[in-house]
């Protein structure tokens, strides 16, 4: 949640601060600002609502040799001008970008400031005016800052300008991400790779606890305990070119359309010829656990689910799902050995960072594999195993090619321990994969007469997804995607529990969707839309063609097991239709964020 910039150097960083604030807005979009010094003053430009709005209020004869920005999800405080960043302490020497929660905000104001009234009611005011308040008790800024931040509880990534200093920004996190991007005669500072790979694909990894000094010619990183740091830089597999929208109107498009692509990349990273390419250790120890903890949030729990059916049925192991944000403080009686595989498109995400401190608590011995989108993410650089999903950069804050991609990664990881353990299965998932590919390809060229059936079928305020077994999980990852973006209020049902009270909701005309893609459960699903259709309700039945009926809309035959990496493909692009047809953002739906770096 919320995006942060910086930059330092002898050239003008208005451009890279608007850039990168662009970059980063899929992290928050309600409010933004920049600030930098100008004549050597601080001036601070900020609005509510989206960057064009911030740019459309930048001078086009701005320049900033040194400079701040960031684009707001709300934590503390409404939705206004004074709410957003940057914020200055009370004399205006200060200024301040943060990303993150404070926990302590209130005491810390208690215990300095009372009686004081402060400009906003955010979080972060606080942070600023400590440090001139320890400033002004004749500390260094960089003891200010220092001190100001051994007070804080919580999370938070900061970068902090100082108007006497102009040479300098002071930049520091805490369980909140941050990089700095290395450039030529200027350092960056960013919340993402993406925000500053147009300009560098040289960075340096922050950790929690360390404070950096940056200036245009030197990057110096400090421990806790004040020593000099040092590191060598690293570029992530990521292009500037993979960012831009193409030839598509929106990332969510691009992306859908990006899955078979994605698929054909997943097989050419983990197959070497006919074996699976995948670390040893990672397979040993799901091998010698005695039970799997898949956790996740949002579509990556969904997929997780899908996931699980892989690991029992093939690898015969039991298998938890679990919502990161339960997990953390509901947490189940752990097993003996277990293994815990968590699912993270963006590898940041705050409730499943929570769940990894407090496992580790428990047992610090315990393993922990992430299955990521972004490589060198915050998970991937705190778990003690990584499988990178290779779907490409994914921009669009509804997640469609990470979601498929994520079944994908598992079905081979629990195919090949499978292997390992000797059970012979009665499928080549490689070829299956490929089969899958095609199929995908199939449905994306048919889109046109899928928005023809979301037109049709998306008309109420209201809609249901349902199925058996894994369709069931399909169905709340749909219900998931459409709602999203389409702000129809959707869920995803378990076909045969309708009858144990949301039948109730089911009115002429309302939209229900069922997704049969197993064979066992054909007629127990088709049962199901027979109820509700028999009370009014507009049906369609998603299913492979071998099973498929007069009206029902018909995916390629595929592997069943596999089937819902396919199936789920028309729903995302009805979802889409949906949004798109209703005038919506569909990229940055209403209040929410790609990256949810706050519990
Ligand atoms: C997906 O469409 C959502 N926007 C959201 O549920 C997302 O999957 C969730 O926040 C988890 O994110 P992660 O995969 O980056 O951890």
């Amino acid at each position: 949640m919320c995006g942060i910039v910086g930059y330092i150097g002898n050239g003008n960083g208005v451009e890279f601060l608007i850039d990168g604030l662009n970059s980063l807005e899929y992290r928050g979009y309600d409010s933004c600002g920049i600030a930098g010094i100008s004549d050597e003053d601080v001036r601070v430009i900020k609005t509510v609502g989206r960057i064009k709005n911030l740019e459309e209020l930048t001078p086009e004869d701005l320049v900033f040799n040194v400079g701040i920005g960031h684009t707001r999800w709300a934590t503390h405080g409404g939705v206004n001008v004074v709410n957003s960043h940057p914020h200055q302490s009370a004399s205006s020497r200060f200024t301040l970008v943060h990303n993150g929660v404070i926990e302590n905000f209130q005491e810390l104001k208690d215990r300095f400031f009372k009686g004081h009234n402060f400009v906003s009611e955010t979080d972060t005011e606080v942070i600023v005016q400590l440090i001139e308040l320890f400033a002004q008790d004749g500390l260094t800024t960089k003891e200010a800052f220092l001190k100001a931040i051994s007070k804080l509880q919580g999370s938070y990534a900061l970068c902090l300008l100082d108007k006497e200093d102009a040479d300098t920004l002071y930049v520091a996190k805490n369980k909140s991400p941050l990089l700095i991007g290395l450039g030529s005669e200027c350092n960056y500072v960013g919340s993402d790779a993406l925000a500053m790979i147009k300009y560098t694909n040289k960075f340096l990894e922050i950790n929690d606890g360390e404070i950096v000094i940056v200036k245009a010619n030197s990057v110096d990183i400090e421990d806790k305990e004040g020593n000099l740091v040092s590191r060598n830089p690293f570029t992530p597999n990521i292009k500037y070119g993979e960012i831009d929208k193409g030839v598509y109107d929106h990332y969510m498009i691009k992306e859908i359309n990006e899955q078979a692509f994605a698929m054909r990349n997943i097989i050419s990273k983990y197959f070497d010829g006919k074996n699976v390419s995948m670390d040893e250790e990672i397979i040993n120890n799901i091998k010698d656990a005695d039970r799997l903890y898949i956790i996740g949030c949002g579509t990556s729990y969904n997929a997780g689910l899908v996931g699980k059916n892989y690991f029992e049925k093939w690898v015969r192991i039991p298998t938890e799902v679990h919502l990161a944000s339960e997990f953390a403080y509901n947490m189940p009686i752990l097993s003996k050995k277990p293994m815990f595989i968590f699912l993270s498109q963006s590898g940041e995400t705050a409730d499943l960072r929570a769940v990894l401190t407090k496992v580790r608590e428990i047992n610090s011995d315990y393993k922990f594999l992430v299955l990521t989108n972004v490589d060198a993410s915050t998970l991937s650089r705190e778990c003690d195993y990584t499988l990178l999903l290779h779907a490409g950069v994914e921009i669009a804050v509804a997640s469609t090619k990470a979601y498929t991609s994520q079944i994908a990664v598992l079905s081979i990881l629990a195919y090949e321990v499978a292997n390992r353990l000797g059970y012979k299965l009665k499928l080549d998932i490689e070829k299956e994969l490929s089969v899958v590919t095609n199929a995908i390809e199939s449905i994306l060229d048919d889109a046109k007469n899928i928005k023809v059936l979301a037109d049709k079928l998306f008309t109420e305020r209201n809609a249901f997804y349902i199925g058996r077994g894994v369709d069931y999980y399909s169905a709340c990852e749909a219900a998931l995607k459409l709602k999203e973006v389409s702000y129809i209020q959707t869920e995803g049902f378990a076909g045969g529990e309708l009858k144990h009270g949301t039948i109730a909701l089911i009115e002429e005309d309302t939209p229900v969707v069922a997704l049969i893609t197993n064979t066992k459960l054909d007629l127990n699903t088709r049962g199901n839309i027979s109820e509700v259709a028999s009370r009014g309700a507009n049906t369609l039945v998603i299913t492979l063609e071998k099973l498929a009926r007069e009206g029902d809309y018909a995916i390629p035959n595929v592997n069943e097991e596999l089937a819902p990496i396919v199936s789920i493909v028309v729903t995302q692009l009805f979802a889409y239709y949906a949004a798109t047809g209703r005038g919506l953002d569909v990229d940055k739906p209403r209040n929410l964020a790609k990256a949810v770096t706050v519990e």
